[in-house]
């Protein structure tokens, strides 16, 4: 089974990524599934305007997953540019991709209504898409819920490049886990860079405190018995704290006399103990760029064969 997928540079990382992504993405490294970990920074230009943001913001996911858990012995990490086989792949699909099926897509719909331009990019992003998966002959692809069209127009995709050329293509899967929950906000809303309401991994602690310290509550007053369940501080501190430390809340919640700034005092410590030794790693990480460098063109050698080899009979299937 080959698992691949991807993430977009076009943001810091925060607790709804860690929580809704990466974790199930180092469950199943330890299963020890055959993993590829790209990160997508050509379709990160869909939104990035500036290479030194884009680069900066390219070497920080690479160091973000790297410190809290993928390993490079297990999983292949590459960056999408260091693979440009992708580019032509996506452009042999173009020929065959009706447009109908790209107007469709609802995050192209979505990326209009909240006002970016109308670019070519944004349009055939789904297809650059499908080429990364084809290319790589993955069977899953574990993505968001958001992305499941996007497979689907993979799907579509392999099947008419198959029908045309014969048999290259496998059809991948998409893996979306249910057990993931949506991860509130600081809000209460779903945490999403979008509406600004995110907790970073990585941000500055007197940030996080802040935010942490911040977090939306109603007013019940502190005596008052209260539900935790829905409660987003209870939600989140389900994320961090043992089964046996979660129910311990619950029931001080129930009992009354437990108040809001008290749970998120709770929640605040059980991050620390889980990410401080992560933050520690990724400074070490950070202090050498030629050894990211290394692992980063590691990966790409090794992405780079596996793409080589599909292109290869994809070439010759297409008359080239
Ligand atoms: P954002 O909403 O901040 O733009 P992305 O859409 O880039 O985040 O998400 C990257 C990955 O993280 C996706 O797989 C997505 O499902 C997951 N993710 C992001 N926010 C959440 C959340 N609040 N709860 C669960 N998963 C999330
Ligand atoms: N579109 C994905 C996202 O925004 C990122 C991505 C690009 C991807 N290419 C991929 C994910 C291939 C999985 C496989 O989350």
């Amino acid at each position: 089974m080959k698992i691949l997928t991807g993430i977009q540079p076009s943001g810091k990382l925060h607790w709804g990524n860690y929580f809704g992504a990466m974790k199930s993405m180092f469950d199943l490294q330890a299963k020890g599934e055959q993993m590829y970990m790209f990160i997508a920074n050509f379709h990160a230009m869909t939104t990035v305007r500036e290479g030194a943001t884009l680069r900066e913001a390219t070497r920080d996911v690479a160091l973000d997953y790297l410190a809290c858990g993928l390993d490079p012995a297990k999983t292949i990490v590459y960056r999408q540019s260091d693979v440009p086989e992708v580019q032509e792949l996506a452009w042999y699909l173009s020929c065959l991709t009706p447009m109908g099926l790209l107007e469709r897509c609802h995050s192209y719909k979505d990326k209009m209504a909240h006002g970016f331009e109308a670019t070519h990019g944004l349009f055939a992003y789904p297809v650059l898409m499908a080429a990364d998966i084809l290319i790589m002959n993955a069977d899953l692809v574990p993505v968001g819920k958001d992305q499941k069209q996007h497979l689907e127009v993979t799907r579509d995709l392999a099947q008419k490049f198959n029908n045309a050329y014969g048999e290259i293509f496998k059809l991948p899967d998409a893996y979306i886990p249910q057990s993931v929950a949506t991860i509130p906000g600081t809000d209460g809303q779903k945490m999403s860079k979008s509406y600004h309401n995110t907790i970073g991994l990585f941000e500055d602690p007197k940030a996080i405190k802040k935010k942490v310290m911040g977090i939306v509550t109603d007013s019940t007053p502190m005596e008052a018995p209260k539900e935790p369940e829905g409660n987003s501080i209870y939600e989140l501190y389900r994320l961090f704290a043992t089964p046996e430390e979660v129910a311990k809340m619950a029931a001080a919640f129930r009992a009354g006399g437990y108040g809001y700034g008290m749970a998120k005092k709770a929640l605040l410590e059980a991050y620390h103990r889980l990410f401080d030794p992560f933050r520690a790693r990724r400074e070490e990480l950070a202090r050498d760029p030629d050894a990211l460098e290394d692992i980063l063109r590691d990966g790409a050698r090794k992405a780079r064969e596996a793409a080589s080899c599909t292109m290869e009979k994809v070439r010759v299937a297409v008359g080239l």
